[in-house]
């Protein structure tokens, strides 16, 4: 007897979008009236439903919209304490710069993360990102950077890559995140202590290695340092570039190969230019944007240019306090100028283009079984652009992660 080939089928879902133009309509590729099976934990079957074949598990859902699992590229999930108090000062006009070379800001941070013990840190991280897989986030990159010193940054990189998370989550070391104040006079002996003693080890437990290219951080001299030294021990490089002032990081980046640049609030037309020739990843982050009460990067021209944008949340206690991906793809196309579609592709395939895993994000049979399966607002129809013009607090019914079932919402509960 032969097994049944597919262990979960999903039909009925009013569209289905594969973000593979070549399977469907438009940018999206969305397909209707299709189901999508999967076996193994990977996708198995995707195409029209009347000739799906037989399933161990079927689950009809009419009235969801069906994407591939979400990824957010550019998170900061994992810190203790809280900055309410910057807020203020902030909103008062104290500049964040000045915020955190007074000791502040990220600094504050990095005092009460190292404090705080490892049963914490983990309790908050999960809930953290147990509300970001009901938004229907199956990827979360989430950044070191709140530690700094060797034993903090490890102990961080270990909980992320050992923890059992509810979706997969992507550990990048951003050591280079801020200059900790231990180190103030001796910038060198940290960057040493990094590229010497932290990047060996963290090469083993990270995936990327990120760089904070920024006044208050590190120069570009430093942040090429880092750069070389984490990617040539394999991590994928990636740099917070052209935030608050212009520094040629976005260049840097396309120069040495890096997945993404992101930021990029006052990137130049050799830094566009270059990253397009390059393939790196412009990553928009529009709720830091908005809480910097800054300008927007140059979208439209990086589009143009033939730059692919992805779309993350940013997620930190400071300058992004918002972990609703839906709501920065929201912002990526008010403040930014994204369409409906390139918003989606964001929060997707270019998303996952980003973190250098460029099988995540669209579905596609053998590709990973990542799927949520989202419920429109109240009244709305079920088609993703309402998830899009709707700000923020969009549910998933159903969330399939690696081809299992893993959050469904019972209808009326
Ligand atoms: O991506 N810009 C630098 N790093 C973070 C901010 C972190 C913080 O303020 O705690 C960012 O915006
Ligand atoms: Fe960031």
């Amino acid at each position: 007897m032969t097994p049944t080939a597919v262990e979960l089928l999903i039909t009925g879902m009013d569209e289905l979008h594969t973000m593979d133009p070549t399977r469907g309509e438009g940018p999206t590729g969305l397909l209707r009236g299709a189901a999508i099976g999967f076996t193994g934990g990977r996708v198995s079957y995707l195409g029209p439903a009347a000739t799906a074949p037989e399933a161990q598990r079927r689950v009809d859902a009419p009235g969801t919209i069906g994407l591939p699992g979400l990824i957010d590229c550019h998170t900061h999930s994992l810190y203790a304490g809280d900055r309410a108090g910057e807020f203020r000062r902030r909103l008062n006009g104290e500049p964040y710069t000045a915020i955190l070379e007074s000791g502040g800001g990220i600094l504050s941070t990095v005092r009460a993360t190292r404090e705080a013990s490892d049963e914490a840190l983990a309790e908050t991280l999960h809930a953290r990102l147990q509300g970001m897989l009901r938004r229907g986030v199956t990827t979360v990159e989430v950044k070191t950077g709140y530690a700094l010193d060797e034993v903090h940054e490890l102990r961080c990189l270990r909980l992320l890559k050992e923890g059992r998370w509810p979706q997969r989550v992507v550990p990048t070391y951003l050591g280079a995140h801020a200059v900790p104040a231990e180190f103030r006079q001796d910038r060198e002996a940290y960057l040493r202590l990094m590229i010497d003693r932290v990047l060996p080890q963290a090469a083993e437990l990270a995936e990327a290695v990120d760089v904070y290219c920024d006044r208050g951080a590190f120069t570009l001299d430093e942040a090429r340092r880092v750069l070389e030294a984490g990617m040539s021990r394999g991590l994928v490089g990636r740099v917070h570039a052209e935030q608050v002032e212009f520094t040629g990081a976005a260049s840097l980046a396309a120069s040495l190969g890096c997945a993404s640049a992101d930021h990029l609030e006052r990137i130049d037309e050799a830094g566009v230019t270059a990253m397009a020739m390059a393939g790196t990843i412009g990553g928009m982050l529009p709720t830091a944007m908005l809480y910097m009460r800054d300008v927007s990067p140059p979208a439209r021209r990086m589009v143009d240019a033939g730059v692919r944008l992805a779309v993350g949340t940013d997620y930190n206690p400071g300058s992004s306090p918002c972990p609703d991906l839906w709501t920065a793809a929201t912002l990526a196309c008010l403040l930014m100028g994204l369409t409906v579609e390139e918003a989606l592709l964001g929060v997707t395939r270019h998303a996952g283009l980003a973190l250098g895993r460029p099988e995540l994000g669209w579905l596609t049979p053998g590709g990973p079984g990542d799927l949520c399966l989202m419920t429109p607002p109240p009244g709305a129809p079920a088609r993703a652009e309402t998830l899009v013009q709707h700000m923020g607090g969009h549910r998933a019914a159903i969330v399939v992660r690696e081809g299992r079932v893993v959050l469904e919402v019972v209808r009326g509960g």
